[in-house]
Order: structure tokens, then C-alpha cells, then sequence
């Protein structure tokens, strides 16, 4: 037995001594606001208060905690300035990162109350955010130091009961519910249940207010639940209940504003029958209906029996731009309390009675097979229940997870070494390379590029590669199941809701009613979360065994499981005519694809449009394009990744037009006007950034500005970096990005800033640091030691401006991605006089370019 003292509280708990103290706080205190994100010290997502100093507790066993003062983020108190301040400044996004954040920041600030910039940072370096929430976070400890304060706390928010999960949130059924996403209850509560996953981006905030605007229901009575896996959650666009592609405002904004406003018609008709006076005496104010002659007023509630037997109205009248209260006003995330004291509920927090922890070894390369394992040695692990054979990977099922993770050790499973031994970093670029040799699919053509390159006087061409990619959800994928004879129970951090109901009717055969899949919060999902290869796992262990299994993937097998972002090499050929005017863009790109995977029927004429995006669809006035695709088969899994095709053309298309500029003499800002004469949001965003940035004005010595535009998702955005290099050891800093976003309407300004924000680093990160490792047939990389992503200190200033437009709705979760890369390559170029042509950028690298240069 092992006594504890956890936020003033004794526990005795019955482990055994050498279990991380992590696990003994999670598992069996049940204490989940601290989170695993590495178990080797590396991304802080774990760090408690051991004796007031911030330890992370994956490192520690749990003998070495006896005797000390413990606490978690549950400890803190409420009002706490780190709180509060997280609070104010809206940091999480996906929240999975945060409570370790906070517990960094309050033992930092315990040691030292008015800390310089540069101890914060350095003291935050090791704990990271992969939803990218540093700006904000450095804002943070800012406010919480300087004791600022906005106002906004965790009691002044309206409520999101995303925890449908644990069961908590109100059931669905009684009262007024006119439409799959809204229920009005005799208590006068709105609860909004959104078909979407929230992963970060605020999409538990943003729809719950385009509802509640059109119905015209006062904030505060607005409650959120997520909705169950069922037909009338599907998007209504891709007739899937699916979370992805920056759609969730572009698929739902009309749907949800129409079936919101026959809502409001029917409370308004329901008070017309009850005072018997006409309907357009009365109107919906505030969560009421009121008589305006007369003054009467009634709740939403009080109506909410009435208003359920009127007919829908087919034809609904929407509210006029100009009587929006909530759509276009920057309102606190109702998601961000519970995020930020840790009581927000994610995969990896699920418990269940009796339930099982599973551990699976998996094979160490691409189609590698079982040669042997010692299945009794397993079974010897106290704790063990039974291992499982599950076809190229075997499972251990225990009482308790540490038991689980003895008994996958004991199994020491020999593989064989599979299919492709031969597969390594190396290997794999000189068969992108070589595939530019072969002859691919004509993706986009417009005029004719061999007679205009044979006119062009001057001639250019480049060739840029690009690396696999992990997601690195800072939350491993994770699922718990439970099959009983005639249902299954599916808790889970997905994407894909139509996609888990799918899978989980292949394993059990079972008829999707009986089939109940509760989504989690999501501690990100960057595209790896619209797969279900983790979910069918835990669904087969638990038919298997008969009990509710908790699978956990540990960071190792998340990193070397993945459907990375794929790899690939472009090469780029530019003519320009003897008035320096670019006439001729001949694209040839080798990418594996998605699609034939996942949607082969989106796959037209051996094109998939997931990797050329953004190559096809540029926005520049070239007379004569052609982007041939040349698709490259390879071992490697890949999927969809933030921001998906886009990631990488925008690499390779905007610093080509860089390298063009350059070529022609012209100013990298004015070579892009020049190329976009009929195309005034892409010009605008430019326009505004470069004012924002002080493009052109003079900047210290060695540093550089680098330019970079792109369209996406519905979405125009341009970035300018600054940076500057080291000379010594060729590392980069990035000083400064400052972006421009024209994504049509938006809804929750903040929300669209925040994403920007996060866009930013995450392409910061894949420019900087981000690179999969392969060897002996399969991947290398296993966690942050070997596949670093950004950490805090490393995250410039970025400041975004919205442009104001009336276009059509765009997307926001993706968009700031793709220009981030190549506007850094560019401001490199610029300070340095080295192209950067092949991501991460590689200080060694720049350092052979700078001494060459
Ligand atoms: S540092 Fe402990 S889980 Fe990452
Ligand atoms: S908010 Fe930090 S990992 Fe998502």
C-alpha cells in the first residue's frame, strides 16, 4: 500500500511502487486533469506539484511521492490568477496541453512574482502545445502577473455540457425540439446539440451561436451537448457525421439558421395562440416571446410545450444581418472553463466500471509477421487477464494498466522483418526523386506551355521535397468499448462519427441503433482522428474478452502507427518573356495519395485531388500552367493532415514565385499584385499584410521579411515572416508573423484569430523541426526526443487581422497553415541570400548554403 497526499487529501492506494506517480493519479485517484502525452519527460503535459516545485509525474515513481505534498490542476483554487488569466485570454484550443501549462506557470510564478519575459520562456519550454496556444499563453502569464483582469470567468460563461460522454449533460427528448440540434426545455434552458467534434477550433461555441442568434435565445440559457452518432447528425454536404476539412461553419451556417429560425416562428406563434392576438404583434427578444403593444412577455420555456405542436414553417423569414446579436462578436469559448480547471473529459479520461486496460504490441515494420511469443510469460503478470491474438499484433487485457504494459513486455514478440527491410530516409527520397522521372497525369492545363516556354527568354526551375509527417495529437489515440449481445458502447476522441459506427457495425454485426458512440473532447485531431483503425482494436479486444476494454496507444505507438502527411517532391519550371512578365508555370509534382485509400471514388482520371490541391486552383493570371501529378506508392500509410495537399504545394508554388520575383528583379509583393490584377480578395489580404507587417521598410541588420499567400478551404490568407539567421550555427528565428485572413462572414472573431494563431505554429513547427524518421522497413521516429515539434520559446509574436468581406463562408482550422513555410523560407532568402528548398529547415543546411553564398 502507498499513502499519497493529493490536494490536502490522503489516499491509500494499493500499486505497486515503481508505477509512475501519473498513472496512480489518473487510473486510480481518478484525478484526469493531469495528462499523459509522452512518459519520457519531454512534453510536460503531466506536470503536478511535488513540494510547490513543478515535476513531471510520468517521471516519478510513485514511491518517490510518498511524504510529499502533491497537486494537481484539480488543487488549484478557482480564482487562482493563472486561471482567471487563462480564462481571459481564451488559451485552450483543444485543451488537452493545459493543465499542464498552468501547473508550469504557478510553480514558475511561485518562485519568482515578477518574472522577465525570458525566464517564463525558458521555464515554459518544456511543456508543449501542439494545438499551437503559445501566443496566448505567453499572454496569460503576462495578465495573470500584471493582475489584469477582463472580467470574463468560468461563471460568467454560458454552460457547454460537452460531456455527454460521462453522462452528464441533460438527456434529449423532452420539450420543444423542433430539429435535431436544438431542444428547449420547460426550465427554459436551450440546449444546443452540435453533430460536430470539438477539437480546438470552438466549434461547441460557434454553432451553439449561430442558433442561438437566429432563435434569438439569450446566451446564458444556452446549453451544448455533443451529439450521439445518428443519421440526422450528418453533414449535410458530404452526407457524413464527420468533423474535417474547415467545413463545420461552411456546411452548417444556413442549415442551422434555417431550421433555428422556423423555431423562432413557432415560440412566436405558440404566444400569439396564447394571448389571441396576431403574429406579427409579437416578437422573440432575448429568450422571450413578447407582445409589443401589450408589454407581455413569456420565456422560451414557458412556450416550449405550446410551440411543439405547431406545424415547421417550410419557409422560415432569417434574421437581417444587421439584427445579430452573437454572430460576429468575439465570444469566450464555452469549452474553455472546464479545459483550464481539467474537469473537461477526453478519450483518455473515460473509466468505466470493470473495465479492462489493453496494451498491444505492434509490428516494427511495414508488414512485419509474428514469428514467435511467450504468451504464458504474460499471462504470468499479476494483473493479467488474457492476451490476444489480433493478427500481426498481440494484446494483453489486465486489471490495471501498469499490469497491461508488464504483460506486452513479457510477450517478447519476435517479427520477422517484414515486407520492405529496405526502407529508409534514404531510400525513400531517391524513389520521390527518381519518380520525377516518370510520367504522371496532366492535373490542370490552360494554354500551351511548350510554345510559351519555347518564347520565354529567361529560364528558371527548382525543386522542392517535403517529408513525411506525423499528427502528433498531444492526446494518443485512445478508445474504450464495451459489446454486450445486443449493443455496443463506444467512448471516443473521433472525427468520424459515421466512420466509428461503421466500423463498429463490421466487428459486431450489430444494426446501428444498437450501436451508442459517446464523443469525447478530442485533445486535437489534425485529420489522424478521421480514422477508426483504433476503435475497431478496442471494439475486437472486447469481444474478444467479453468485458469493456480502455485501449490506450502510448505516444511511441501513436508516432509509428500514424497515416502521416504525405511526402513529396515538386519541381517547378518558370519562363518569363523579355518584359519580365511570367508566362509560362510547368508543375510537376510526385505525392502519394489519400484518396485511393479512403474515397477512391474522389480519385478522377488517376488524379487525386487531396494532393494536388492548392498546385491546381492558384489564384495567379499565368497564361500557360500545366501541373502534371505523378503518383508514388509506397509503404508508408498517409492520410489527411492539417491543412492535407495544400501543407506542401504552397511550399513549393510560393517559393518558386519568390525565386521568380528575385529572378526578374521585381519586389516579391509586387511580382504577386502583378499576378493577380483580377483578383482582388488574394490582392487585398496581401495589401493588408504587407501595411500591417511594414513590408519594405528597412529591418535590423540580418534580419529578413518573406512574403507567402494562399488560398484554401474557402479561405484567402497572407503571411509575412520575420527572421532572421544565426550565423554561426545556421539556426532560425522567427521574430515575427503577422497575418491577413479574408474567410468571408465570420462568426466568432476570436475563435477565427485563435485558429490563425494555431495554424501559424503548426506550420512554423513542420518548417522548423518536423520530420518522420524510417529505417529497417519502417518508421524511426517514436516520440518528442526524435520527432521534435515547436516548443514556446521558440514561437514568434504573430498578430492576425480579419479582413472584412461579405464573400462566401470559408474555412478557419486549415487556412493558416500553408503560407506559413514559404513565407519563412522567403524571409530566410532575404536575410541570408539562402533558398531553402527541402523542409524541416535544417540549421546544417543553411550553414553549407550561407558559407557558399
Ligand atoms: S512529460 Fe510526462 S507525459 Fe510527457
Ligand atoms: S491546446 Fe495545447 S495541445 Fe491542444
Amino acid at each position: 500500500m502507498i499513502s499519497l497526499e493529493v490536494n490536502g487529501k490522503t489516499y491509500r492506494v494499493d500499486v505497486t511502487p515503481d508505477v509512475p506517480l501519473l498513472w496512480v493519479i489518473r487510473e486510480y485517484l481518478k484525478l484526469t486533469g493531469t495528462k499523459y502525452g509522452c512518459g519520457i519527460g519531454m512534453c510536460g503535459s503531466c506536470t503536478v506539484h511535488i513540494d510547490g516545485k513543478a515535476r513531471r509525474s510520468c517521471q516519478v515513481p510513485v514511491r518517490n511521492a510518498q511524504g510529499k505534498r502533491i497537486t494537481t490542476i484539480e488543487g488549484l483554487p478557482e480564482d487562482h490568477p493563472l486561471i482567471r488569466a487563462w480564462i481571459e485570454e481564451q488559451v485552450p484550443q483543444c485543451g488537452y496541453c493545459q493543465p499542464g501549462q498552468i501547473m508550469q506557470a504557478a510553480a514558475l510564478l511561485s518562485e519568482e512574482s515578477n518574472p522577465s519575459e525570458d525566464w517564463v520562456m525558458k521555464g515554459m519550454e518544456g511543456v508543449l502545445c501542439r494545438c499551437g496556444t503559445y501566443p496566448r499563453i505567453k499572454r496569460a502569464i503576462r495578465r495573470a502577473i500584471g493582475g489584469e483582469q477582463k472580467g470574463i470567468s468560468a461563471s460568467s460563461l454560458g454552460a457547454g455540457d460537452w460531456d455527454s460522454a460521462m453522462g452528464k449533460a441533460s438527456p434529449i427528448g423532452d420539450g420543444f425540439s423542433p430539429n435535431a440540434s436544438l431542444l428547449i426545455t420547460p426550465d427554459n434552458i436551450v440546449t444546443v446539440i452540435v453533430g460536430k467534434s470539438e477539437m480546438g477550433q470552438g466549434v461547441s461555441t460557434s454553432l451553439p451561436m449561430i442558433v442561438a442568434d437566429e432563435i434569438e435565445a439569450d446566451w446564458k440559457q444556452v446549453r451544448v451537448k455533443m451529439a450521439p452518432a445518428r443519421e440526422e447528425y450528418r453533414d449535410p454536404v458530404w452526407g457524413m457525421q464527420t468533423t474535417g476539412g474547415s467545413t463545420s461553419i461552411r456546411h452548417m451556417f444556413w442549415p442551422l439558421r434555417k431550421a433555428s429560425a422556423a423555431a423562432r416562428e413557432m415560440l412566436v406563434s405558440a404566444a400569439a395562440q396564447t394571448w389571441a392576438v396576431p403574429i406579427h404583434e409579437c416578437e422573440a427578444y432575448r429568450g422571450t416571446v413578447r407582445h409589443i403593444e401589450s408589454g407581455r412577455s413569456l420565456t422560451f420555456g414557458q412556450l416550449s410545450q405550446k410551440a411543439a405542436k405547431i406545424p415547421i414553417p417550410p419557409n422560415p423569414s432569417l434574421k437581417k444581418e444587421s439584427q445579430f446579436r452573437l454572430i460576429g462578436t468575439s465570444m469566450p469559448r464555452l469549452d474553455v472553463p472546464d479545459k483550464v480547471n481539467g474537469s473537461a473529459i477526453f478519450g483518455m479520461d473515460v473509466s468505466i466500471p470493470d473495465m479492462l486496460y489493453a496494451a498491444v504490441a505492434r509490428p516494427p515494420a511495414y508488414g512485419a509477421k509474428v514469428i514467435s511469443y511467450d504468451r504464458e510469460a504474460a499471462e504470468k503478470v499479476t494483473g493479467v487477464r488474457t492476451v490476444v491474438d489480433l493478427n500481426r499484433r498481440i494484446a494483453v487485457c489486465a486489471d490495471t494498466l501498469d499490469a497491461a504494459w508488464k504483460g506486452r513486455d513479457a510477450l517478447h514478440v519476435m517479427w520477422d522483418k517484414g515486407e520492405h527491410p529496405d526502407l529508409n530516409n534514404e531510400t525513400l527520397e531517391r524513389i520521390f526523386v527518381q519518380h520525377l522521372h516518370k510520367k504522371g497525369k496532366s492535373a490542370h492545363n490552360r494554354g500551351n506551355v511548350n510554345r510559351a516556354m519555347n518564347r520565354a527568354t529567361q529560364k528558371i526551375e527548382a525543386t522542392y521535397i517535403l517529408p513525411y509527417l506525423s499528427h502528433a495529437t498531444m492526446e494518443p489515440m485512445n478508445c474504450t468499448a464495451h459489446l454486450r449481445e445486443d449493443t455496443c458502447k463506444v467512448w471516443v476522441p473521433t472525427q468520424d462519427q459515421s466512420g466509428v459506427l461503421q466500423m463498429v457495425k463490421e466487428v459486431t454485426g450489430l444494426k446501428p441503433q444498437q450501436i451508442h458512440v459517446h464523443t469525447t473532447y478530442l485533445g486535437g485531431g489534425f485529420g489522424r482522428r478521421l480514422e477508426s483503425d483504433f476503435v475497431e482494436e478496442a471494439v475486437r479486444l472486447s469481444k474478444a474478452t467479453g468485458k469493456p476494454i480502455k485501449l490506450m496507444w502510448t505516444r511511441e505507438e501513436d508516432m509509428q502507427n500514424d497515416f502521416y502527411r504525405p511526402a513529396a517532391c515538386s519541381k517547378i519550371h518558370g519562363g518569363i518573356d523579355g518584359k519580365g512578365r511570367l508566362i509560362a508555370w510547368v508543375h510537376k509534382l510526385v505525392a502519394p495519395s489519400i484518396f485511393s485509400r479512403v474515397y477512391s471514388q474522389m480519385v478522377k482520371n488517376g488524379i487525386d485531388p487531396a494532393a494536388v490541391e492548392g498546385g491546381v486552383g492558384m489564384k495567379y493570371e499565368i497564361p500557360n500552367i500545366h501541373l502534371e501529378y505523378v503518383r508514388i506508392d509506397v509503404p508508408v500509410p498517409v492520410g489527411f493532415w492539417r491543412s492535407v495537399g495544400h501543407s506542401h504545394n504552397a511550399f513549393a508554388v510560393e517559393s518558386f514565385v519568390d525565386e521568380l520575383a528575385h529572378a526578374t528583379g521585381k519586389d516579391p509583393l509586387e511580382f504577386r499584385l502583378n499576378l493577380l490584377k483580377n483578383h482582388p480578395r488574394p490582392r487585398r489580404v496581401l495589401e493588408v499584410v504587407a501595411e500591417k507587417a511594414r513590408w519594405g521598410k528597412p529591418l535590423k541588420k540580418g534580419h529578413g521579411h518573406g512574403i507567402a499567400q494562399h488560398f484554401s478551404f474557402g479561405s484567402y490568407v497572407a503571411q509575412v515572416a520575420e527572421a532572421s539567421v544565426n550565423k554561426e550555427d545556421g539556426t532560425i528565428k522567427v521574430n515575427r508573423i503577422v497575418c491577413a485572413v479574408d474567410c468571408g462572414p465570420v462568426i466568432n472573431p476570436d475563435a477565427v484569430t485563435a485558429q490563425m494563431e494555431g495554424g501559424i505554429i503548426f506550420g512554423l513547427s513542420a518548417a522548423l523541426k518536423e520530420s518522420v524518421g524510417f529505417a529497417r522497413g519502417g518508421v524511426e521516429s517514436e516520440n518528442f526526443h526524435n520527432y521534435e515539434i515547436l516548443p514556446m520559446s521558440q514561437a514568434p509574436e504573430i498578430e492576425v487581422h480579419i479582413v472584412k468581406s461579405n464573400a462566401k463562408l470559408g474555412g478557419a482550422g486549415e487556412p493558416g497553415v500553408p503560407p506559413t513555410a514559404p513565407s519563412i523560407a522567403n524571409a530566410v532568402f532575404a536575410a541570408t541570400g539562402a533558398r531553402i528548398r527541402c523542409l524541416p529547415m535544417k540549421p546544417e543546411t543553411i550553414m553549407e548554403m550561407i558559407k557558399k553564398e
